[in-house]
C-alpha cells in the first residue's frame, strides 16, 4: 500500500509575517493519521518554518536544489546537503516553472535528483507537458522523456526512495484541472514505464498530481488508482484549504 503525499509548494510567496500566519494556521489543522504532509516554502523560509513546525507531523522541503550535492563555490544556489542540514526532507527537481522559465533541462534536473538522494532527500521529479504539446498528442511522448532521461541516467533503483509528480503546465495556476481519468491515464503511463524496468519500484513509488488541485477538486483525483496525493501551489497558502486537500487524501 502506497501512503498517500500531499505537498504543498508555497512557490514564490511569504514574508516573514505571512509565513509566520500560515504556521500558525497549519499547527491547527488535524490532519489524517495515514497520510503523510508537507510542505515547501522559499529557501529563505525553511528555518522559520522548520522551527514553527516543531513537534507537528509535517515535513520541510525545499522547492529547488543545485546540481552539486555539498556546498561549496556557486554562488547563489543551496546544496542539497545545506538542505538536509536544516531540516529538509524533500525536494522539488524539474518543477515546470524552472523549466520554462530558467531552462533547466532534462540533464540538469538528472544531476539535481542524483544530488538529493546523495544528502537523504527525496526528491520530487516534476513532469508534465504544455497545452500546444497536449493538443498535439505528445502529452504521453513529452513526459516520458522527461521521466526516461532520469532513469537512463540514474538508473531505476533511484526511484526507491523518490517520488514523481505529474503537473500538466496548462493546469498550474490557471483553475484548470486536467479530469481524474485524463490525469489517471498519464499516471498510469508513468507507472508503466518504471514497471518495464523494475515492478517493484512502480508499486512503491507515489505519483502525485498538481495542477490547480482545490479542496472540491481533490477527492475525485485522490480516488483513482494510481494518484497517490497532490502537489498543491496556490491553495495551499491557505491553511484551512491545505487542510482539507489532506483529508481528502485521507479518505
Ligand atoms: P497551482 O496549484 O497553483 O496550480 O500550482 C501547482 C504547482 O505548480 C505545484 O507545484
Amino acid at each position: 500500500m502506497r501512503r498517500p503525499l500531499v505537498a504543498g509548494n508555497w512557490k514564490m510567496h511569504g514574508t516573514r509575517a505571512s509565513v509566520a500566519e500560515l504556521i500558525k494556521g497549519l499547527r491547527q489543522l488535524v490532519l489524517p493519521a495515514g497520510v503523510e504532509v508537507a510542505v515547501m516554502p522559499p529557501c529563505l523560509f525553511i528555518n522559520q518554518v522548520v522551527q514553527g513546525l516543531d513537534g507537528k507531523s509535517i515535513a520541510v522541503g525545499a522547492q529547488n536544489c543545485a546540481v552539486e550535492a555539498a556546498q561549496g563555490a556557486l554562488t547563489g544556489e543551496v546544496a542539497a546537503s545545506q538542505l538536509a542540514d536544516v531540516g529538509c526532507s524533500l525536494v522539488l527537481v524539474g518543477h515546470s516553472e524552472r523549466r520554462q522559465v530558467l531552462g533547466e533541462g532534462d540533464e540538469v534536473v538528472s544531476r539535481k535528483f542524483a544530488a538529493a538522494r546523495s544528502c537523504g532527500l527525496v526528491p520530487v521529479l516534476c513532469v508534465g507537458e504544455t497545452l500546444a504539446e497536449r493538443e498535439a498528442g505528445k502529452t504521453l511522448e513529452v513526459v516520458g522523456r522527461q521521466l526516461g532521461s532520469v532513469v537512463e541516467a540514474l538508473g531505476v533503483g533511484a526511484f526507491s526512495q523518490a517520488v514523481v509528480a505529474y503537473e500538466p503546465v496548462w493546469a498550474i495556476g490557471t483553475g484548470l484541472t486536467a479530469g481524474p481519468a485524463q490525469a489517471q491515464e498519464v499516471h498510469a503511463a508513468i507507472r508503466a514505464q518504471l514497471a518495464a524496468e523494475s515492478a517493484e519500484i512502480a508499486r512503491g513509488v507515489r505519483i502525485l498530481y498538481g495542477g490547480s488541485v482545490k479542496a472540491a477538486s481533490a477527492a475525485d483525483l485522490f480516488g483513482m488508482p494510481d494518484i497517490d496525493g497532490g502537489l498543491v501551489g496556490g491553495a495551499s497558502l491557505n491553511a484551512d484549504e491545505f487542510g482539507a486537500i489532506c483529508r481528502a487524501a485521507g479518505s
